[in-house]
């Protein structure tokens, strides 16, 4: 495949435009606003699309250079934006709107056209000699890498770090993005949410945080973020050189909080070396669509018909049945189904085409009928605890059912602890301690948790456990088990740590 034709499919499998609240959100959050002035500022947009984010921030740069008294030439506003766009038709687009708004704005047409071919370049931003940004805001391409043209996919790879190649194409972008804002420049970016969950976004969060840079959400599930219904979930991050991020409790109680979470860990390791495993529900995709009453259930074959479990199933601490049922493209064994094979399932996708054919997620290959996240065999895997990523007390729950959990639920299987010991104990204090560290506060005591969080909690190795700590621990007598755990943890289980 030639360049020309992997850019436009690049571009077809990328182009997810953002809302005009989501982009004025994004620019809020790195300040870019009508009352700051910008005299002296420069907005890197590194994917323009069509504008969105641009030409808000263009409308601001305006009418900051009218509050603050500032002359609207050539010269003063030429170094203030730096674009990029790849495809050619977009850039054309985006330049035709930035003109007719400078025009709107009373630029006159002959600066507007200066501005325009001055501010938007149609070239690659990741091949691009970084410059300097104050202020970076962006919807960065969402693309797994496997996904990209290999042509393109081969440049690029060439041409950038190897830890910002891997899993998908944003990561790529906000690594650049980091290199133009250097000097104390802020970044706001719609991103997908993945890179922050998935392996593969550790080697470049860790590698930001060795650089001196703090990366925090802002918004871990904006509503509406893009100006069409996409099957993918996106966050929105703010990456800033200096301490001012958003949402941070840099407070005493965080600072405590941590210091018993050092010492923990050093002592005892974490959860991940205590050999649990923690996954997020799957992502399903077409509203509720895969969701059923177990009545609706009877059509499909019984292998594709699991538990489902939401928010509001885990009230209680442990989960004997299930009030919903999730049908799933996938077997026992984590394999992805050939609908022609299961006359239940094919029957049933069929009823449902318009729902699920909506998605732009499979409709390329036809494969409509697909959940966004793939159901591995380990969902089979009983029994595991359950924690919903947002709680205002941090506890787990039991589910002995099997069951799949939405989304927004953590799955925590317990490796070589008895599963009713390790609840008790993370329940016990653990991760409420892990809350006060790590989690972002949220209004009104609400907390945020994630996978990388759950797995920091200090937890030993059960193997490592005296056999009188795991017998006292596992049996009935409280005295006992309060006793052991206060000798493993420094404080007695259920005592409000860093009030
Ligand atoms: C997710 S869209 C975002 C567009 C716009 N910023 C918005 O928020 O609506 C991503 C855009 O990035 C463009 N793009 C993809 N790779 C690029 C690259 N390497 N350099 C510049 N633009 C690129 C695509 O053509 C697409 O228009």
């Amino acid at each position: 495949m030639e360049l020309h034709a992997a850019i436009e499919q690049l571009h077809d499998r990328c182009a997810i435009y953002t809302s005009a609240p989501t982009a004025a959100r994004l620019l809020d959050l790195i300040d870019w606003t009508p009352t700051t002035d910008l005299s002296q500022a420069v907005l890197l947009e590194p994917c323009a699309g069509e504008g969105a984010i641009l030409l808000e921030a263009v409308r601001r740069l305006i009418r900051s250079f009218h509050s603050h008294g500032q002359t609207a030439s050539l010269a003063t506003l030429k170094p203030r934006i730096k674009s990029f766009e790849l495809h050619a038709g977009a850039a054309a687009t985006v330049r035709r709107f930035l003109r007719a708004l400078l025009v709107e704005e009373n630029l006159g047409p002959h600066l507007a056209d200066q501005l325009v071919l001055e501010w938007v370049a149609e070239r690659d931003f990741l091949l691009e000699k970084p410059g300097r940004a104050t202020h970076v805001a962006a919807n960065p391409p969402y693309v797994r890498w496997k996904n990209l043209p290999p042509i393109l996919a081969d440049i690029y790879r060439e041409a950038l770090p190897t830890m910002s190649t891997r899993g998908d194409l944003s990561v790529a972008f906000l690594n650049r993005m980091q290199e133009w804002a250097e000097d104390g420049g802020s970044i706001a970016a719609l991103t997908s949410d993945r890179w922050m969950f998935a392996q593969y976004g550790d080697a470049f969060v860790e590698n930001s945080k060795s650089r001196g840079w703090t990366i925090t959400v802002a918004d871990e599930r904006p509503s509406d973020p893009f100006l069409r219904t996409v099957g993918a979930y996106s966050a929105i991050v703010v990456l800033t050189k200096s301490d001012r991020s958003i949402h941070r409790v840099s407070s005493n109680r965080r600072e405590k909080a941590r210091a018993i979470q050092r010492e923990l860990l050093a002592r005892h390791g974490s959860l991940f070396e205590a050999g649990c495993v923690v996954r997020v529900g799957p992502a399903l995709g077409a509203g509720r669509t895969f969701i059923l009453e177990p009545e609706q259930a009877a059509e499909v074959e019984d292998e594709l018909i699991r538990p489902f479990l939401e928010r509001r199933d885990l009230t209680d601490p442990v989960v004997e049945t299930t009030r919903l049922r999730v049908v799933v493209p996938y077997d026992r064994c984590g394999m992805l189904i050939d609908p022609a094979q299961w006359p239940g399932f094919a029957a049933w996708i069929e009823g449902h085409k318009e729902a699920l054919g909506k998605r732009s997620h499979f409709r390329e290959k036809g494969e409509y009928w697909r959940t966004i996240d793939a159901v591995p065999a380990l969902w089979s895997e009983n029994p595991k605890l359950l924690m919903p990523e947002l709680c205002n007390k941090p506890f787990v729950t039991l589910d002995r059912t099997t069951a799949i959990p939405t989304h927004s639920i953590y799955a925590i299987w317990p490796g070589e602890w008895p599963v009713e010991v390790l609840q008790r104990v993370l329940n016990g204090g653990l991760l409420e301690l892990t809350a006060k560290a790590e989690a972002p506060a949220l209004k009104q005591g609400w907390m945020r948790f994630y996978k990388r969080f759950l797995l920091k909690t200090p937890l030993p190795k059960w193997s490592h456990l005296s056999s009188e700590d795991r017998s006292g621990l596992a049996g009935d007598n409280c005295l006992q088990f309060d006793k052991i755990f206060e000798r493993l943890f420094g404080f007695t289980p259920g005592a409000t740590l860093v009030p």
